[in-house]
């Protein structure tokens, strides 16, 4: 396990999309290139949708051969303003021309929350691709919260959880899909990030009290803010 992640900077919001969908984009082709389907999993949160969009506006990925998957869904309906299904489908999966059939979306609407965990988890890939993964103050990611029963969990691929960040209930991938997952990228900027970016890359190792930890061996789109904490080379 490496101990710490591929780091790119950029010195703000803006050139972070432009780098991170530059690289999602080219690892899109590298994959389709070697000639099979790439599964992607999407980043809920706000980060992700200038990256979307971006990635929306360059003509040259072969999205017919993208399948599209998601860390978590929060329990709401897919068109509610706070569905992370919602984001992804204005800023990207609609602006594509996606085709259902490419879509895997977490149904966290549903009313019995742990069968529609187990009936998402049974569609997941054994190894996603590409995860996209954002990252909250406190560490959190997906929506794996700091000391929550979740983290721990290894045999579920899928869980409910309600966790501190509204809306409460959502359905979330485990720590082991982030560990099985080919490729992991982490999006996150802004100052308020800063000081957990640090103690996530430099800090001691505890994925219960920092849970993007999951995703240190990946790589880490930040802009300056986020990654003012982190010691100087
Ligand atoms: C969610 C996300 C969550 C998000 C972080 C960062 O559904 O809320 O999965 O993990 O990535 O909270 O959110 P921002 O990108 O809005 O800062």
């Amino acid at each position: 396990m490496t101990d710490r992640p591929s780091i790119v900077i950029q010195p703000d919001p803006s050139s972070l999309a432009d780098a991170a969908a530059r690289h999602i984009a080219q690892a899109i082709r590298d994959i389709v290139g070697a000639g099979r389907r790439c599964s992607m999993g999407l980043a809920g949160g706000g980060t992700p949708r200038a990256i979307f969009e971006r990635l929306a506006a360059m003509d040259d990925i072969p999205w017919a051969e993208v399948d599209f998957y998601y860390g978590d869904e929060r329990c709401v309906p897919p068109d509610d303003p706070d569905s992370n299904h919602r984001m992804a489908s204005e800023s990207l999966l609609t602006p594509i021309g996606a085709a259902p059939s490419q879509i895997f979306r977490m149904e966290a609407e549903r009313e019995d929350r742990d069968q529609a965990a187990a009936d998402y988890a049974a569609l997941l890939p054994d190894s996603i691709d590409l995860l996209l993964l954002g990252m909250g103050p406190d560490g959190h990611t997906a929506s794996l919260f700091p000391d929550h029963e979740a983290i721990g969990e290894r045999a579920l691929r899928v869980i409910p959880v309600i966790g501190p960040k509204p809306p409460p209930w959502r359905l979330t991938i485990t720590i082991p899909v982030i560990e099985a997952a080919a490729e992991v990228i982490v999006l996150a900027h802004g100052a308020n990030k800063a000081e957990m970016v640090a103690r996530a890359i430099e800090g001691t190792r505890d994925l219960s009290v920092v849970p993007i930890q999951a995703a240190i061996p990946g790589t880490w789109f930040l802009d300056e803010a986020a990654a003012s904490g982190l010691k100087k080379d």
